[in-house]
């Protein structure tokens, strides 16, 4: 597959109003989901499969051991990987959390053996191993990018049903969830959610270590894209980096970058990997809000592996004919 296909009509203005809804919660209140919450949850997660290589799992009721990392939990972890988890200690525990997402792709063939862990991305490892090859659904997109895209119309489809979420793609257990899930050959977790409602009250550790209750440090928008409020950029462009804005990224680190090529828009990373979670799943975050917010505008068009040769290069959003026009 070449191109993403379009999203939904319907979900345009559903997870556009989810977006201003969400933020990352992990003290979570102790009652399970209401049954029609869960059947919508699960639902979702049936019907919205854009890409056959990535799934999103409903786990109903998840263990909070769950969001325990294990060391041991993936024996080839490398050195770098190690070492991360030992200075980031238990950043972002989760608590209470009823149940929980789980974000799995499939890994092209011998991908699995390049790059065994999802922490184990050191500056050297290999950027974007996991492009499509012989994946099932062709895609030429990292299956990182594909795993941000779907992943993030869970959480916001989530935040639509007044659930509260945080993705979670260092701190958890591998293992576990891939056995809970039933994962086939090749198949791997690449991060989770919890899933539920926030406990009304900020615990300490949302206060204090990450600064909840007041707005989070966003960068500019002429920071994500170069020269953004000059007359060259078409308004719907505008309004898709404005959606980009407040999405979540690991650690806040918006490694989001957003350039005019022509009347193209290309989206890079701000660099390679240096630790942990892959940058590529932020920028498939990235890439499902863009959309969200050009579809708003009124605005059509899709995003296209970017074919330029820039190593950092994640994907090209190419607008219909008709949304060239300013
Ligand atoms: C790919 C990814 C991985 C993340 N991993 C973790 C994690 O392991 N632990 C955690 O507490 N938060 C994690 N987060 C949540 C971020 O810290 C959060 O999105 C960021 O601080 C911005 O805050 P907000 O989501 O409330 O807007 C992750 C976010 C993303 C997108």
């Amino acid at each position: 597959m070449e191109a993403t296909p379009p999203l939904p009509e319907a979900l345009t203005e559903r997870w556009c109003a989810a977006i201003a809804r969400r933020h990352s919660r992990r003290s979570f209140q102790d009652r399970p989901l209401a049954p029609h919450e869960r059947d919508a949850m699960a639902a979702h997660c049936r019907t919205f499969r854009p890409f056959s290589a990535v799934r999103v799992v409903l786990l109903a009721e998840a263990p909070e051991s769950l969001f325990a990392h294990r060391r041991d939990d993936r024996p080839t972890m490398s050195a770098v990987g190690r070492a991360y988890m030992g200075i980031m200690g238990s950043y972002g525990r989760i608590s209470g959390a009823p149940a929980a997402l789980a974000f799995a792709g499939e890994l092209a063939p011998g991908a699995a053996d390049a790059r065994p862990d999802a922490t184990a991305q050191g500056a050297d490892a290999p950027d974007a191993s996991l492009r499509s090859a012989s994946r099932s659904d062709d895609s030429d997109f990292a299956i990182e990018e594909l795993i941000g895209y779907v992943g993030e119309a869970a959480v916001l489809e989530a935040a639509a049903l007044g659930l509260d979420t945080c993705w979670v793609a260092g701190f958890f257990s591998p293992g576990l969830t891939e056995s809970l899930i039933g994962a086939g050959t090749g198949e791997m977790v690449f991060a989770v959610s919890p899933l539920g409602h926030a406990a009304d009250t900020l615990s300490g550790k949302e206060k204090y270590v990450f600064q909840m209750g007041r707005p989070k440090k966003r960068l500019k928008l002429e920071h994500i894209a170069l020269g953004l409020f000059s007359k060259d950029w078409p308004h719907w462009a505008v309004a898709g980096v404005r959606a980009v804005q407040t999405a979540p990224s690991a650690t806040n680190r918006q490694p989001w970058r957003f350039r005019l090529d022509g009347d193209t828009i290309v989206l890079a990373s701000n660099g390679p990997d240096t630790y942990g979670v892959s940058k590529r799943i932020d920028c498939g975050i990235a890439m499902l809000h863009f959309e969200l917010g050009v579809r708003q505008a009124g605005r059509g068009g899709h995003w296209e592996p970017p074919d330029t040769g820039e190593r950092l290069d994640v994907a090209r959003w190419r607008p219909t004919a008709a949304s060239r026009l300013v």
